[in-house]
Protein backbone atom coordinates (compact mmCIF):
# COMPACT_ATOMS: atom_id res chain seq x y z
CA UNK A 1 0.00 0.00 0.00
CA UNK A 2 1.53 3.57 -0.78
CA UNK A 3 0.46 6.20 1.51
CA UNK A 4 0.38 9.73 0.77
CA UNK A 5 0.58 11.80 4.32
CA UNK A 6 0.05 15.40 3.49
CA UNK A 7 1.18 18.20 6.22
CA UNK A 8 3.40 14.79 7.33
CA UNK A 9 5.97 16.87 9.13
CA UNK A 10 3.57 18.96 11.21
CA UNK A 11 3.02 17.60 14.74
CA UNK A 12 0.06 15.15 14.48
CA UNK A 13 1.22 14.30 10.24
CA UNK A 14 4.86 13.24 11.42
CA UNK A 15 3.27 11.63 14.65
CA UNK A 16 1.28 9.06 12.01
CA UNK A 17 4.61 8.78 9.54
CA UNK A 18 6.67 7.69 12.29
CA UNK A 19 4.34 5.14 13.81
CA UNK A 20 3.12 3.59 9.98
CA UNK A 21 7.18 2.99 9.39
CA UNK A 22 7.73 2.47 13.09
CA UNK A 23 10.27 4.14 15.38
CA UNK A 24 13.84 2.58 15.33
CA UNK A 25 13.69 1.34 18.67
CA UNK A 26 10.78 2.80 19.57
CA UNK A 27 7.47 1.58 21.16
CA UNK A 28 5.33 0.77 17.60
CA UNK A 29 6.43 -1.22 15.01
CA UNK A 30 4.14 -0.15 12.27
CA UNK A 31 0.31 -0.26 12.52
CA UNK A 32 -1.51 -3.95 12.44
CA UNK A 33 -3.44 -4.26 9.05
CA UNK A 34 -1.64 -1.33 7.20
CA UNK A 35 1.33 -2.60 5.24
CA UNK A 36 3.08 0.48 3.74
CA UNK A 37 5.19 -0.22 0.61
CA UNK A 38 5.66 3.87 0.38
CA UNK A 39 5.14 6.40 2.75
CA UNK A 40 5.33 10.12 1.13
CA UNK A 41 5.39 13.20 2.64
CA UNK A 42 3.74 16.41 0.94
CA UNK A 43 4.45 18.99 2.93
CA UNK A 44 4.85 23.16 2.25
CA UNK A 45 7.08 23.15 5.44
CA UNK A 46 5.36 26.39 6.61
CA UNK A 47 6.43 27.92 10.18
CA UNK A 48 4.82 24.85 11.74
CA UNK A 49 6.45 22.20 9.27
CA UNK A 50 9.45 20.77 10.67
CA UNK A 51 12.29 18.06 8.87
CA UNK A 52 13.39 16.92 12.21
CA UNK A 53 9.97 15.70 13.36
CA UNK A 54 10.74 13.11 11.02
CA UNK A 55 14.05 12.32 12.16
CA UNK A 56 13.54 9.10 13.85
CA UNK A 57 12.68 8.34 10.38
CA UNK A 58 14.39 9.63 7.83
CA UNK A 59 16.91 6.46 6.92
CA UNK A 60 13.76 4.38 5.77
CA UNK A 61 14.13 3.66 2.26
CA UNK A 62 10.20 3.71 2.28
CA UNK A 63 9.91 7.34 3.11
CA UNK A 64 9.71 10.09 0.15
CA UNK A 65 9.46 14.05 1.23
CA UNK A 66 8.16 16.34 -1.51
CA UNK A 67 8.32 19.89 -0.70
CA UNK A 68 5.24 21.50 -1.97
CA UNK A 69 1.95 23.29 -1.36
CA UNK A 70 -1.69 21.38 -1.56
CA UNK A 71 -2.67 24.11 -3.39
CA UNK A 72 0.02 23.66 -6.62
CA UNK A 73 -2.57 21.61 -8.79
CA UNK A 74 0.18 20.38 -10.92
CA UNK A 75 2.43 18.89 -8.61
CA UNK A 76 -0.40 17.55 -6.29
CA UNK A 77 -1.63 15.45 -9.82
CA UNK A 78 1.42 14.13 -10.26
CA UNK A 79 2.12 13.12 -6.46
CA UNK A 80 -1.06 11.80 -6.01
CA UNK A 81 -1.55 9.51 -8.26
CA UNK A 82 1.31 6.97 -7.74
CA UNK A 83 -0.44 6.62 -4.35
CA UNK A 84 -3.70 4.45 -2.71
CA UNK A 85 -4.35 6.07 0.10
CA UNK A 86 -4.18 9.56 1.19
CA UNK A 87 -4.63 10.66 4.74
CA UNK A 88 -4.83 14.51 4.79
CA UNK A 89 -3.33 16.94 7.98
CA UNK A 90 -1.74 19.80 6.13
CA UNK A 91 -3.42 22.73 7.18
CA UNK A 92 -3.40 26.35 8.74
CA UNK A 93 -4.10 24.73 12.62
CA UNK A 94 -3.63 27.57 14.93
CA UNK A 95 -6.21 29.44 15.81
CA UNK A 96 -5.11 32.94 17.30
CA UNK A 97 -3.24 33.05 13.85
CA UNK A 98 -6.71 33.12 11.88
CA UNK A 99 -7.83 35.58 13.72
CA UNK A 100 -5.16 37.87 13.05
CA UNK A 101 -4.90 36.86 9.22
CA UNK A 102 -7.36 34.21 7.42
CA UNK A 103 -6.15 34.64 4.04
CA UNK A 104 -3.95 31.24 4.86
CA UNK A 105 -6.63 29.43 6.22
CA UNK A 106 -9.31 29.98 3.66
CA UNK A 107 -6.55 29.43 0.78
CA UNK A 108 -4.55 26.07 2.16
CA UNK A 109 -7.83 24.41 4.56
CA UNK A 110 -10.35 25.07 1.73
CA UNK A 111 -8.52 25.28 -1.32
CA UNK A 112 -5.85 23.09 -0.73
CA UNK A 113 -8.50 20.28 0.18
CA UNK A 114 -10.31 20.82 -3.09
CA UNK A 115 -7.59 20.84 -4.87
CA UNK A 116 -6.23 17.44 -3.17
CA UNK A 117 -9.84 15.83 -4.05
CA UNK A 118 -10.01 17.05 -6.96
CA UNK A 119 -6.78 14.57 -7.71
CA UNK A 120 -7.97 11.95 -5.95
CA UNK A 121 -10.63 12.00 -7.77
CA UNK A 122 -9.02 12.36 -11.17
CA UNK A 123 -6.79 9.04 -10.13
CA UNK A 124 -9.07 6.74 -8.25
CA UNK A 125 -7.39 6.99 -4.63
CA UNK A 126 -8.63 4.13 -3.40
CA UNK A 127 -9.46 6.13 -0.12
CA UNK A 128 -8.86 9.87 1.41
CA UNK A 129 -8.70 10.53 4.86
CA UNK A 130 -9.64 13.74 5.95
CA UNK A 131 -8.32 14.64 9.08
CA UNK A 132 -10.71 17.25 10.80
CA UNK A 133 -11.49 18.65 14.70
CA UNK A 134 -14.19 19.17 16.78
CA UNK A 135 -14.13 22.66 16.62
CA UNK A 136 -16.61 22.89 13.69
CA UNK A 137 -19.36 22.29 15.88
CA UNK A 138 -18.76 25.41 17.47
CA UNK A 139 -19.38 25.30 21.65
CA UNK A 140 -21.47 23.07 24.19
CA UNK A 141 -22.34 24.04 27.28
CA UNK A 142 -23.43 20.66 28.81
CA UNK A 143 -23.38 16.79 27.10
CA UNK A 144 -21.10 15.83 24.28
CA UNK A 145 -21.54 16.05 20.26
CA UNK A 146 -21.96 12.97 17.96
CA UNK A 147 -21.30 12.84 14.51
CA UNK A 148 -24.63 13.72 13.06
CA UNK A 149 -24.65 17.00 15.29
CA UNK A 150 -24.98 20.01 12.90
CA UNK A 151 -21.59 22.13 12.05
CA UNK A 152 -21.51 25.27 13.37
CA UNK A 153 -18.08 26.76 13.66
CA UNK A 154 -17.01 30.18 15.39
CA UNK A 155 -13.16 30.78 14.49
CA UNK A 156 -12.11 31.36 10.80
CA UNK A 157 -9.71 28.24 11.30
CA UNK A 158 -12.85 26.03 12.81
CA UNK A 159 -15.10 27.75 9.34
CA UNK A 160 -11.99 26.59 7.33
CA UNK A 161 -12.16 23.15 8.52
CA UNK A 162 -15.46 23.18 8.25
CA UNK A 163 -15.50 24.18 4.88
CA UNK A 164 -13.07 21.30 3.60
CA UNK A 165 -14.59 18.35 6.33
CA UNK A 166 -17.75 19.58 4.08
CA UNK A 167 -16.54 19.31 0.75
CA UNK A 168 -14.43 15.52 1.49
CA UNK A 169 -18.20 14.41 2.77
CA UNK A 170 -19.84 16.37 -0.74
CA UNK A 171 -17.20 14.47 -3.07
CA UNK A 172 -18.43 10.59 -1.49
CA UNK A 173 -22.01 11.76 -1.89
CA UNK A 174 -21.66 13.42 -5.33
CA UNK A 175 -18.74 11.26 -6.68
CA UNK A 176 -19.01 8.24 -4.47
CA UNK A 177 -15.43 8.78 -3.67
CA UNK A 178 -13.95 6.62 -0.46
CA UNK A 179 -13.85 9.10 1.59
CA UNK A 180 -13.45 8.93 5.75
CA UNK A 181 -13.42 12.06 7.82
CA UNK A 182 -11.97 11.87 11.37
CA UNK A 183 -12.75 14.77 14.07
CA UNK A 184 -10.81 14.89 17.07
CA UNK A 185 -10.44 16.95 20.36
CA UNK A 186 -7.64 18.79 21.47
CA UNK A 187 -3.65 16.74 20.75
CA UNK A 188 -0.79 16.78 22.94
CA UNK A 189 2.53 15.04 22.96
CA UNK A 190 5.83 15.60 21.62
CA UNK A 191 7.04 17.54 18.55
CA UNK A 192 3.84 20.08 19.08
CA UNK A 193 4.91 23.37 17.71
CA UNK A 194 5.64 25.52 20.68
CA UNK A 195 2.55 28.17 20.03
CA UNK A 196 0.31 25.60 21.37
CA UNK A 197 -0.97 25.99 24.82
CA UNK A 198 1.00 22.87 26.22
CA UNK A 199 4.08 22.91 24.60
CA UNK A 200 4.08 26.91 25.02
CA UNK A 201 3.52 26.50 29.33
CA UNK A 202 5.96 23.81 29.53
CA UNK A 203 8.98 25.81 27.39
CA UNK A 204 8.32 28.67 28.98
CA UNK A 205 8.45 27.10 32.59
CA UNK A 206 11.32 25.33 31.67
CA UNK A 207 13.13 28.59 30.75
CA UNK A 208 12.00 29.98 34.30
CA UNK A 209 9.45 32.42 32.23
CA UNK A 210 5.55 32.95 32.95
CA UNK A 211 2.51 31.80 31.05
CA UNK A 212 -0.73 33.43 29.68
CA UNK A 213 -3.74 32.28 31.24
CA UNK A 214 -6.72 33.47 29.06
CA UNK A 215 -9.98 34.90 30.72
CA UNK A 216 -11.04 33.28 33.43
CA UNK A 217 -9.78 30.20 32.78
CA UNK A 218 -12.65 28.31 32.22
CA UNK A 219 -12.47 26.80 29.25
CA UNK A 220 -13.03 23.28 28.84
CA UNK A 221 -10.59 21.23 26.13
CA UNK A 222 -10.63 17.46 26.41
CA UNK A 223 -7.14 16.17 26.05
CA UNK A 224 -5.96 13.25 23.40
CA UNK A 225 -2.67 12.44 23.23
CA UNK A 226 -1.25 12.45 19.85
CA UNK A 227 -0.81 8.69 19.51
CA UNK A 228 -4.00 7.58 20.47
CA UNK A 229 -4.95 10.00 18.17
CA UNK A 230 -3.20 8.32 15.39
CA UNK A 231 -4.00 4.91 16.25
CA UNK A 232 -7.47 5.80 15.96
CA UNK A 233 -7.23 7.85 12.43
CA UNK A 234 -5.41 4.45 11.69
CA UNK A 235 -8.21 2.48 12.66
CA UNK A 236 -10.20 4.45 10.40
CA UNK A 237 -8.51 4.55 7.19
CA UNK A 238 -8.24 0.29 7.61
CA UNK A 239 -11.86 -0.21 8.61
CA UNK A 240 -13.82 2.73 8.42
CA UNK A 241 -17.14 3.00 6.48
CA UNK A 242 -16.84 5.03 3.43
CA UNK A 243 -18.97 8.21 4.06
CA UNK A 244 -18.47 7.96 7.59
CA UNK A 245 -17.58 10.60 10.27
CA UNK A 246 -15.81 9.40 13.29
CA UNK A 247 -15.11 11.48 16.52
CA UNK A 248 -11.33 10.50 17.71
CA UNK A 249 -11.18 11.53 21.14
CA UNK A 250 -9.29 11.20 24.98
CA UNK A 251 -11.35 11.19 27.58
CA UNK A 252 -10.11 13.96 29.56
CA UNK A 253 -11.92 16.56 30.09
CA UNK A 254 -10.16 19.98 31.32
CA UNK A 255 -10.79 23.72 32.33
CA UNK A 256 -7.52 26.20 31.67
CA UNK A 257 -6.72 25.92 34.72
CA UNK A 258 -7.03 22.87 35.93
CA UNK A 259 -4.25 22.00 32.66
CA UNK A 260 -2.25 24.89 33.66
CA UNK A 261 -2.36 23.41 37.79
CA UNK A 262 -1.26 20.24 36.43
CA UNK A 263 1.50 21.90 34.23
CA UNK A 264 2.92 24.29 36.55
CA UNK A 265 3.09 20.76 39.27
CA UNK A 266 4.95 19.31 36.30
CA UNK A 267 7.36 21.73 36.37
CA UNK A 268 7.85 22.44 40.07
CA UNK A 269 6.35 26.42 39.37
CA UNK A 270 3.90 27.92 41.47
CA UNK A 271 0.96 30.24 40.27
CA UNK A 272 2.83 33.28 40.65
CA UNK A 273 4.30 32.31 37.50
CA UNK A 274 0.91 32.88 35.53
CA UNK A 275 -0.07 36.15 34.31
CA UNK A 276 -4.13 36.12 33.01
CA UNK A 277 -4.49 38.05 29.44
CA UNK A 278 -7.58 39.19 28.28
CA UNK A 279 -9.68 36.70 26.96
CA UNK A 280 -9.23 35.07 23.15
CA UNK A 281 -11.85 36.66 20.75
CA UNK A 282 -15.17 34.48 19.93
CA UNK A 283 -13.22 31.83 22.34
CA UNK A 284 -15.18 28.64 22.67
CA UNK A 285 -16.35 27.65 26.06
CA UNK A 286 -16.44 23.97 25.95
CA UNK A 287 -15.38 20.76 23.32
CA UNK A 288 -16.86 17.60 23.92
CA UNK A 289 -17.14 14.28 22.08
CA UNK A 290 -19.06 11.29 21.92
CA UNK A 291 -16.36 8.26 21.21
CA UNK A 292 -19.25 5.66 21.50
CA UNK A 293 -19.60 5.18 17.08
CA UNK A 294 -15.33 4.72 16.82
CA UNK A 295 -15.15 2.46 20.09
CA UNK A 296 -18.59 0.45 18.91
CA UNK A 297 -17.41 0.01 15.26
CA UNK A 298 -13.46 0.02 15.63
CA UNK A 299 -12.83 -1.20 19.09
CA UNK A 300 -10.80 2.62 19.60
CA UNK A 301 -10.31 3.16 22.95
CA UNK A 302 -7.70 5.73 24.47
CA UNK A 303 -4.84 3.80 25.73
CA UNK A 304 -3.04 7.30 27.63
CA UNK A 305 -4.33 8.68 30.31
CA UNK A 306 -3.38 12.16 31.00
CA UNK A 307 -1.51 12.03 34.12
CA UNK A 308 0.53 9.54 32.29
CA UNK A 309 0.99 11.49 28.90
CA UNK A 310 1.65 14.51 30.31
CA UNK A 311 4.29 13.44 32.37
CA UNK A 312 6.03 12.09 29.30
CA UNK A 313 5.65 14.85 27.15
CA UNK A 314 6.46 17.39 29.89
CA UNK A 315 9.87 15.24 30.16
CA UNK A 316 10.18 14.85 26.44
CA UNK A 317 10.24 18.98 26.30
CA UNK A 318 12.78 18.97 28.91
CA UNK A 319 14.82 16.12 27.04
CA UNK A 320 14.85 17.81 23.45
CA UNK A 321 15.56 22.03 24.30
CA UNK A 322 17.62 21.04 20.78
CA UNK A 323 14.27 20.46 19.40
CA UNK A 324 12.45 23.51 20.47
CA UNK A 325 14.58 26.29 21.23
CA UNK A 326 15.32 27.17 17.65
CA UNK A 327 11.21 27.71 16.87
CA UNK A 328 11.20 29.78 19.76
CA UNK A 329 14.11 32.18 19.08
CA UNK A 330 12.36 32.28 15.29
CA UNK A 331 9.53 33.79 17.53
CA UNK A 332 6.06 32.26 18.17
CA UNK A 333 3.01 33.82 19.18
CA UNK A 334 2.64 35.25 22.78
CA UNK A 335 -0.55 33.76 23.48
CA UNK A 336 -1.75 29.80 23.99
CA UNK A 337 -4.23 28.26 22.36
N1 LIG B 1 -3.36 19.99 17.00
C1 LIG B 1 -4.60 19.70 17.38
O1 LIG B 1 -4.90 19.66 18.58
C2 LIG B 1 -5.65 19.38 16.34
C3 LIG B 1 -6.95 19.11 16.80
C4 LIG B 1 -7.92 18.79 15.85
C5 LIG B 1 -7.60 18.70 14.51
N2 LIG B 1 -6.33 18.99 14.10
C6 LIG B 1 -6.04 18.91 12.66
O2 LIG B 1 -4.97 17.99 12.49
C7 LIG B 1 -4.18 18.40 11.36
C8 LIG B 1 -2.72 18.51 11.77
O3 LIG B 1 -2.62 19.44 12.83
P1 LIG B 1 -1.21 19.75 13.51
O4 LIG B 1 -1.50 20.17 14.90
O5 LIG B 1 -0.28 18.65 13.24
O6 LIG B 1 -0.77 21.04 12.68
P2 LIG B 1 0.68 21.62 12.39
O7 LIG B 1 0.48 23.08 12.20
O8 LIG B 1 1.66 21.15 13.40
O9 LIG B 1 1.08 20.94 11.01
C9 LIG B 1 0.52 21.34 9.77
C10 LIG B 1 1.46 20.85 8.67
O10 LIG B 1 0.86 21.18 7.42
C11 LIG B 1 1.84 21.78 6.59
N3 LIG B 1 1.16 22.69 5.66
C12 LIG B 1 0.50 23.84 5.97
N4 LIG B 1 0.03 24.41 4.85
C13 LIG B 1 0.38 23.60 3.81
C14 LIG B 1 0.16 23.64 2.41
N5 LIG B 1 -0.50 24.66 1.83
N6 LIG B 1 0.66 22.64 1.64
C15 LIG B 1 1.35 21.61 2.21
N7 LIG B 1 1.60 21.53 3.53
C16 LIG B 1 1.11 22.50 4.32
C17 LIG B 1 2.79 22.51 7.54
O11 LIG B 1 4.05 22.77 6.96
C18 LIG B 1 2.84 21.51 8.71
O12 LIG B 1 3.85 20.56 8.50
C19 LIG B 1 -4.78 19.71 10.86
O13 LIG B 1 -5.61 19.43 9.78
C20 LIG B 1 -5.58 20.21 12.06
O14 LIG B 1 -6.66 21.00 11.65
C21 LIG B 1 -5.34 19.33 14.99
Amino acid sequence: MRVLVTGGAGFIGSEYVRMLLGRPGGDAAGVPGIEPTAVTVLDKLTYSGNLNNLAPVREDPRLRFVLGDICDAALVDEVVADHDVIVHFAAESHVDRSITGAVPFVTTNVLGTQTLLDAALRHGTHRFVHVSTDEVYGSIDEGSWTETWPLSPNSPYSAAKAGSDLLALAYHRTHGMDVVVTRCSNNYGPYQFPEKVIPLFVTNLLDGGTVPLYGDGGNVRDWLHVHDHCRGIAMVQEKGRAGEVYHIGGGTELTNKELTARLLAACDAGWDRVTPVADRKGHDRRYSLDITKIGEELGYVPSIDLERGLTQTVQWYRDNRAWWEPLKAGGTSAVAA
